[in-house]
């Protein structure tokens, strides 16, 4: 009962949108697709729209969502207290996979969406699709990633279709999304501006534009700032255990899990024919990989990480909370 509309990415039809539009202005939800991830989006502006998002999901409502607009302006009719660090970070990055943490305008958003913060993370997504129908809808939408809480985050619109079909009325299908895991989320509002999830725009692509940024993995003893960071995430049913990329202990852990009857699926770049399963590794494949080992019943997911992964790799850090830091040894 869930319907797909097929949405050519280079074409900007009126009749592609008519459903999406009326949809969000009634207060229903629409999963589209960003550059990203795909999103479920609701007026951000209406509690209830927003309610009918974590009822979607399944998702703890101290968790709050991040609105998306269509351009820089509009972002400035809903924020506050705008630094000029966070004016260049959207001259430089917007539209684009970076999440500013800003003050938001009291009365803007519904309560639900910010979880009852005066913060607010706020995007423009760098998406033809996406931009389409923020343009024509003209209000936030407020979109969390389009997956029940705790699965892997959608990279398809059939991902979306598994999770959510039957539970929202409809998905917008723009085909893959380029960068496969979410955006990074900076907090302006602290001096230097922190990184409280790290995505594909880098530490040190923020830090050429306005200086000295902070990993919130660096600071010691801070309360989850962003506070969906808490919770698991990106997790198959079967455990995810992180294995250094060395061929012989690579081998001998798949012999070691086959050896009690389990199926095992390996992650990476290079390909291991002795495990039942390869599935590739990379910020584009990462969550539809997760997903194959699911749909495939696999027992054991090992997933190879490089020796010396940078601090802070987007990658890394989605691996690590799939695996909930489990390393096979
Ligand atoms: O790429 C993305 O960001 C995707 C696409 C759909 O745009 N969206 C996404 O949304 O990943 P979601 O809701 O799954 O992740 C929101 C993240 C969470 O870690 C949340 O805690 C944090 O942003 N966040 C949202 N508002 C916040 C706030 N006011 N203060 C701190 N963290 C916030
Ligand atoms: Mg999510």
């Amino acid at each position: 009962e869930t319907q797909t509309i097929l949405v050519d990415r280079n074409v900007n039809k009126e009749e592609t949108y008519t459903q999406a539009v009326e949809i969000l202005k009634n207060g229903g939800v629409v999963a589209f697709p960003t550059e990203t991830v795909y999103g479920l989006g609701a007026d951000a502006t209406n509690g209830e729209a927003v309610s009918r998002i974590f009822e979607a999901k399944g998702r703890p409502a101290d968790n709050p969502l991040i609105v998306h607009v269509d351009s820089k302006e509009s972002a400035l009719h809903y924020v506050q207290n705008v630094s000029d660090k966070a004016l260049h970070c959207m001259d430089a990055f917007w539209p684009g996979a970076l999440t500013l943490i800003l003050k938001a305008s009291p009365g803007t958003f519904a309560g639900n969406v910010t979880a009852d913060l005066d913060t607010v993370g706020i995007r423009v997504p760098d998406h033809p699709v996406a931009l389409n129908l923020l343009k024509r809808v003209g209000i936030p939408i407020a979109a969390p990633s389009a997956n029940i809480s705790g699965k892997p985050s959608p990279t398809l619109a059939e991902h979306v279709f598994h999770d959510m079909d039957g539970i929202i009325p409809l998905i917008l299908d723009g085909g893959a999304t380029e960068i496969g895991l979410e955006s990074t989320v900076l907090d302006m509002t602290s001096e230097p501006p922190v990184i409280l999830r790290p995505g594909k725009i880098s530490k040190q692509q923020l830090e050429a534009e306005i200086g000295t940024v902070h990993l919130s993995t660096e600071i010691k003893n801070n309360a989850p700032k962003a506070p969906g960071m808490k919770y698991i995430h990106y997790a198959p049913e079967a455990p995810v255990y992180l294995i250094e990329d060395k061929p012989a202990l690579i081998l001998k852990a798949i012999e070691h899990v086959q050896r009690s009857g389990k199926k095992v699926a390996v992650l990476s770049k290079e390909s291991y024919p002795q495990a039942d399963f390869h599935f590739a590794l990379s910020g584009e494949a990462l969550y539809d990989s997760l997903r194959k080992c699911d749909l495939m019943k696999v027992d054991l997911v090992l997933a190879v990480v490089p020796l010396n992964p940078e601090k802070g790799d987007a990658l890394m850090n989605r691996l690590e909370k799939a695996a909930d830091h489990k390393w096979f040894s």
